[in-house]
């Protein structure tokens, strides 16, 4: 089933300048999507015209077979959860603690329930000693492990992480990023729109979204989208780690079936 399917999407801020130009794709329902381009691409206009924080201009975006439009908006807003990459424009409210209920008051959460989720989100983040602190006296990483929380805690049935974890540090990305996949693992149905400039992560996407200059120039597995290198190379992106590799071994003709051990596979590859 497709969650998302949007149709020739034409989008932008100034008059005659399009920032996104006729794009069409389409999300199947439990998909982890990685959407990668350079600067400047769009990607993150893409996200909030989807999260309908942004105007439609031109083309369609149906979420779950309906269409998005102003009627029906934030009925369909409560279903798609969105981690801004700059999470300043997310705190509304005076402490952490407010600033989570304020999602679950949107989202009709009886009172009574509240705390529980708050304390229970908190802790997924490590941000449990916060809880009482206010949002805009946190420091970057910080900031977005609340902001990850505040919308994982509304159980959106899909959530685009717009670099959520930019501002994070290796540990802390890591230990997000296996949560995610846990409650992914745990419900099947949920889906992943991951904004990232961190190709390995796109290369264990299920799907790879890639966006340059308002369109869309590659979209596929990660297998087909990271094979056409003469392609992505056009565009100056980078490739995953094991694909280099394996690049490497061909260009200095190394079968490692014939390497006995690491030390000689590496005297090979520096030499
Ligand atoms: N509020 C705005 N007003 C005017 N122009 C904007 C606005 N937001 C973005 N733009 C422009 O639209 C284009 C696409 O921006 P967008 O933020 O969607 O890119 P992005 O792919 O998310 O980039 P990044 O990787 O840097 O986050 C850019 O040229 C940007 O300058
Ligand atoms: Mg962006």
């Amino acid at each position: 089933m497709s969650v998302l399917s949007v149709k020739n999407l034409t989008f932008g801020y100034e008059k005659d300048k399009p920032v996104l130009k006729n794009i069409s794709f389409q999300i199947e329902q439990g998909k982890y999507i990685a959407l990668i381009g350079h600067n400047g691409s769009g990607k993150s206009t893409l996200a909030k015209l989807i999260a309908g924080l942004l105007e439609l201009q031109s083309g369609t975006i149906e979420v779950f077979g309906e269409l998005l439009t102003d009627k029906n908006i934030s009925v369909l807003r409560q279903k798609i959860g969105i981690v801004f990459q700059n999470p300043d424009n997310q705190f509304i409210g005076a402490t952490v603690r407010d600033d989570i209920a304020f999602g679950l008051e949107n989202n009709c959460v009886p009172h009574k329930e509240m705390d529980a989720i708050i304390n229970e989100f908190a802790e997924k983040v490590n941000m449990t000693d916060f809880l009482d602190k206010e949002p805009t006296r946190l420091s970057g990483g910080q900031k977005q492990r609340v902001a990850i929380a505040g919308v994982l805690a509304m159980n959106p049935k899909i959530i685009i992480f717009d670099e959520a974890t930019a501002m994070l540090d290796p540990k802390g990305k890591k230990e997000i990023r296996e949560y995610i996949l846990k409650m992914k693992k745990e419900d099947e149905s949920l889906t992943i729109i991951s904004i990232t400039h961190d190709i390995e992560e796109a290369y264990n996407s299920d799907e790879v979204l890639v966006l340059n200059n308002g369109e869309i120039f590659l979209k596929g597995t990660p297998e087909e989208v990271f094979k056409d290198k003469n392609k992505l190379k056009e565009i100056d992106l980078d490739l995953p780690f094991l694909m280099k590799l394996k690049d490497k071994l061909s260009d200095c003709d190394i079968d490692v079936k014939d390497v006995k051990n690491l030390e000689e596979l590496v005297n090979k590859l520096c030499q």
